[in-house]
């Protein structure tokens, strides 16, 4: 809170650049769900310093063709990373301390936050734009997680797993032939044991079953965020 009070105009910028975002949210999540996601997310960033939270307009970030193939930059919330988690944890079990984790399209790096969190020795996350992987950077320094997080700067389709990455998170990065490309490399790693892809907004679908099992679709509580989860 201090924080806030000492920069309170960033504060109110920050919430006026996403009034489209929060009209969305209140639909989602109602009043009290808002409000659990102002705690636990906004005012995250308030309180140590980083920015993981605020969009990014596609124009911002793409240009050429992948402007159109892209959607903005929009964070998953940590109550969703946790969720994703869990879901892993339930098929891989305790061995699941032992797994490395992979944020596809990792954007700010928030998803690398959550997967420390909850307890992983090393979460990686590849992402494609420079801007967001050198906020991620700057976010991993400050938090001082750079030894157990690691935001890398490429192109998914060129990014091969390790064999202990066990855990591999998806929140609606890309679609189509990219991410064809990308189940392709993840499937000539073999794994040291059972590997959990978990997938929010699952509208490619079709393509991640050409490569592995689908084994749950389920709808998130509050947020009603569809997700799938595949092994293999
Ligand atoms: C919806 S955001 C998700 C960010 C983060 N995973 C999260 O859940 O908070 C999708 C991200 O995928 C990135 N992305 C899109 N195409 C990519 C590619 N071919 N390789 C790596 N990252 C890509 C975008 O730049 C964006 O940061």
């Amino acid at each position: 809170m201090n924080v806030l009070i000492a920069s309170p105009f960033r504060f109110v910028r920050q919430i006026r650049e996403n009034l489209d975002v929060i009209r969305i949210m209140i639909k989602k999540f109602g009043f009290f769900g808002l409000f659990e996601l102002l705690k636990s997310d906004v005012l995250y960033d308030y309180r140590y310093g980083v920015d993981t939270y605020s969009a990014v307009g596609r124009e911002e970030l793409f240009t050429g063709e992948r402007l159109a193939l892209q959607n903005r930059y929009c964070p998953s919330t940590f109550a969703l990373i946790d969720l994703a988690i869990r879901e892993a944890h339930a098929l891989i079990g305790d061995e699941i301390r032992n797994c490395h984790f992979v944020d596809y399209g990792s954007g700010k790096g928030k998803v690398l936050i959550g997967a420390v969190k909850y307890g992983f020795p090393l979460a990686r996350g590849i992402e494609y734009t420079e801007r967001l992987h050198r906020v991620a950077v700057c976010n991993l320094e400050k938090l001082g997680l750079n030894s157990r997080a690691e935001s890398i700067h490429g192109d998914a389709t060129e990014f091969f797993p390790s064999p202990r990455d066990r855990v591999l998170y998806f929140f609606n990065p890309f679609e189509g032939v990219v991410l064809d490309q990308t189940l392709q490399n993840i499937k000539t790693i073999e794994p040291e044991g059972k590997r959990v892809l978990v997938v929010y907004n699952p509208v490619c679908d079709d393509i991640f079953c050409r490569y592995f099992e689908r084994v749950a679709e389920k709808v998130s509580n509050p947020g009603q965020a569809h997700y799938n989860v595949y092994v293999g």
